[in-house]
């Protein structure tokens, strides 16, 4: 079933078996135009640009999200299950929920924890934690050791809730759960990779700290997100 409703590409082969999925749509143009090589634009339906190009001469498409597990759901689940994507590394930001952690740290996401239904409804999944990829990963942590950049390896949330009226519940959520960071999107990615039987990881930049409420801004945001951006490409094929 292609083009699907939310993609606009007729054609298997177009979209690479690896893709980045960052949230941000022009965060997604932003790394094609500054890091990849005969790029191509193969999605611009609701502004969720998508593009295919080289990575040192390796096939690698990125592609955003938007923001939230309803949207990656969609978007993932189509780049999956109609484009024969077999892998989807999210890059994002997440929010630290310790003093462990500090601003611009790199995440490498073991586990999504999350309160949400997302994996209950689509597939009567009852658990409330998907682990990443562990080929993935793997690869992943190998390549940041070989480029010199530090990950630390951690279980993360998964929140449907950006502006909680509850500002403790964080807490609560550390310690019984042992998440470090949140973000609003891995849980829902890693569902539909169990589901489809593709792999899914995910990286993290950590972009404030809900213990010390120090946050960074969009443009610094967008310098220090480079290391991660670094990492996940050398995933090109
Ligand atoms: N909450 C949820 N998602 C986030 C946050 C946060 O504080 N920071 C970056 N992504």
């Amino acid at each position: 079933m292609i083009p699907t409703p939310h993609i606009e590409v007729k054609e298997k082969g177009i979209i690479a078996k690896t893709v980045l999925m960052p949230g941000d749509p022009l965060r997604a143009k932003f790394i094609a135009e500054t890091f990849l090589e005969n790029v191509i634009r193969f999605n611009t339906v609701r502004n969720i640009f998508g593009y295919t190009g080289t990575y040192k001469g390796r096939k690698i498409s990125v592609m955003a999200s938007g923001m939230g597990m309803p949207s990656i759901g969609i978007y993932s689940y189509e780049l999956f299950d109609f484009y024969e994507v077999e892998n989807i590394i999210r890059i994002g930001s997440c929010g630290a929920y310790t003093t462990d952690l500090k601003l611009y740290d790199v995440i490498l996401c073991t586990q999504a924890w999350s309160e949400s239904t997302y994996a209950k409804v689509q597939s009567g999944y009852d658990k409330d934690t998907i682990d990443a990829s562990s080929l993935l990963n793997n690869k992943l942590e190998k390549i940041a050791d070989d480029l010199g950049i530090i990950v630390h390896k951690e279980k993360i949330h998964s929140s449907d809730v950006f502006y909680s009226k509850n500002l403790d519940s964080y807490k609560e959520i550390y310690e019984k759960h042992g998440c470090t960071c949140v973000e609003m999107e891995s849980f829902a990615l890693f569902s539909n990779a169990k589901v489809l039987n593709k792999k899914a990881a995910c990286l993290l930049t950590v972009s404030d700290n809900l213990v010390t409420h120090e946050l960074t801004t969009s443009k610094e945001r967008q310098q220090s997100f480079t290391n991660m951006i670094e990492i996940a490409l050398e995933m090109a094929e």
